[in-house]
């Protein structure tokens, strides 16, 4: 499988964002600790990313969901593939998403969470595509709004492939 690949949002604007980002949070959460959850696998390096750009004393933990098989189109079925490793109990969590689509995803995983008692649970998405929203879900903060296109690179992928790319780009080209 190879493809064309346009960029829609050049590193410079992602790491420039991803700062931006990790201010804002910085501020809204002094004094606590934050703890990292990571949708896996498209979320490895933004969330890596925010993390060096919070000044805080911050815990990481790792979760993967599927709402998708190797489809651009989502299932609609969200399944847990691997769950957290700690309790998250009286933490202040901050989910970290790549994208935000249909929302099933991070609505069923926010119902989830929230049933284990965190102090706090906020969601942090890079890309927001509120086209296509069916389950409204609240982003405390989000990177980009973009527009009902599917994107690769920055840890998205396209059949497991393309997440290196260190720009957010759009498939022009599938074959
Ligand atoms: P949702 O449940 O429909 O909101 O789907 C969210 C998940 O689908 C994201 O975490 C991504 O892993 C994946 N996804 C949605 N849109 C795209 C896209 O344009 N490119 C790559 N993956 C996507
Ligand atoms: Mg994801």
């Amino acid at each position: 499988m190879s493809g064309k690949v346009k960029v829609l949002i050049s590193e410079e604007r992602v790491m420039d964002k991803v700062a931006e980002l990790g201010r804002q949070i910085t501020l809204d959460y002094i004094g606590k600790t934050v703890h990292l959850i990571c949708i896996l696998k498209g979320s490895v390096m933004f969330m890596s990313d925010l993390s060096k750009k919070i000044d805080l004393p911050v815990t990481m933990d790792f979760m993967a969901v599927s709402s998708y098989g190797d489809d651009t189109k989502s299932s609609g079925v969200v399944k847990i593939i691997k769950d957290l490793d700690e309790n998250i109990t009286g933490k202040d969590v901050l989910i970290v998403e790549d994208i935000v689509d249909s929302g099933r995803t991070l609505s069923y995983l926010k119902q989830i969470l929230l049933d284990r008692k965190p102090n706090s649970l906020k969601i942090c998405a890079l890309l927001d595509k509120p086209d296509r929203r069916v389950d409204s879900v609240d982003i405390a903060y989000i990177g980009f709004t973009i527009p009902d296109n599917f994107v690769i690179g920055y840890g998205l992928d396209y059949q497991q492939k393309y997440r290196n790319l260190p720009f957010v780009g759009e498939m022009t080209e599938i074959d």
